[in-house]
């Protein structure tokens, strides 16, 4: 059985003393509301690591993440912090290879490789973003796209390491623009990236990556989306930094 993830990007928003009363809401309402075997990751600013997993403490269903690190371990990378910084503060999780990370950052799959390596390296659990933009999704060569972002970014890994990667599969297109993939559309190229991930490494190693489905998954949507057979949770940005709503997505997951 793959696990269940619902993991929040909260991205550059909120300021210390927001994050603080989102993360005792949220630990609260989670702990009265949520049953089940859902994991819950929050991927907050990197200056809020810290005092959000003090906060969270031992709250076994609650992890904290990172949204990116650097290809490097240690040295002078002015501004960048490295996975192996991440592992001594005992974090988890780290998204790697975000679209907003390729787009404005200029990050490619040989980078994300890299990237993916070095957080494998310290133990953590890479949260692998992929995903087409519009114009790609207009053309129809979508899968073809996908496909390849995978491809170059995760399949020098042993069949091993492989199995220690959660997938996101984000449409461009989706994030932040309130138009969500369908549910069928999410399970296709769900479908599609693990019927890959199994002409690799075969299929019962397939059958255990997780996949999230993320963009623009809200409190409405996220019960079809996550009732496909191949989604197995999201990656919510907006939707997470609201207390309420992010619980009623987590709740989803059934
Ligand atoms: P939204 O949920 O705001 O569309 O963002 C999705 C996302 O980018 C999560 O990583």
């Amino acid at each position: 059985m793959r696990s269940k993830i619902v993991a929040g990007n909260w991205k550059m928003n909120k300021t210390l003393e927001e994050a603080k009363t989102l993360t005792s809401e949220l630990i609260g309402m989670i702990t009265d509301e949520v049953k089940g075997n859902v994991k819950v990751v929050l991927c907050t600013p990197f200056p809020y690591l810290h005092p959000v997993k003090q906060q969270v403490g031992n709250q076994a269903r609650i992890s904290v993440g990172a949204q990116n690190c650097s290809e490097h371990d240690w040295g002078a990378y002015t501004g960048e912090t490295s996975a192996a910084m991440l592992k001594s503060m005992d974090i988890p999780y780290v998204i790697v290879g975000h679209s907003e990370r390729r787009q404005y950052f200029g990050e490619n799959g040989v980078l994300l490789a890299k990237k993916v390596d070095k957080v494998l390296a310290q133990g953590l659990t890479p949260i692998f973003c992929c995903g087409e933009p519009l114009e790609i999704r207009e053309k129809g060569t979508h899968e073809q796209v996908v496909t390849d972002q995978v491809k170059k970014s995760l399949f020098h890994l042993s069949a091993e390491a492989l199995q220690k990667v959660v997938i996101a599969y984000e449409p461009v297109w989706a994030i932040g623009t309130g138009k969500t993939a369908t549910a069928q559309q999410a399970q296709e190229m769900h479908a599609v990236i693990r019927k890959h991930l199994s002409a690799k490494y075969g299929q019962t190693i397939a059958n255990e990556i997780t996949i999230l489905y993320g963009g623009s998954v809200n409190a409405a949507n996220a019960k079809e989306l996550f009732a496909n057979p191949d989604v197995d949770g999201g990656l919510v940005g907006g939707a997470s930094l609201k207390s309420r709503e992010f619980v009623e997505i987590i709740k989803a997951i059934g």
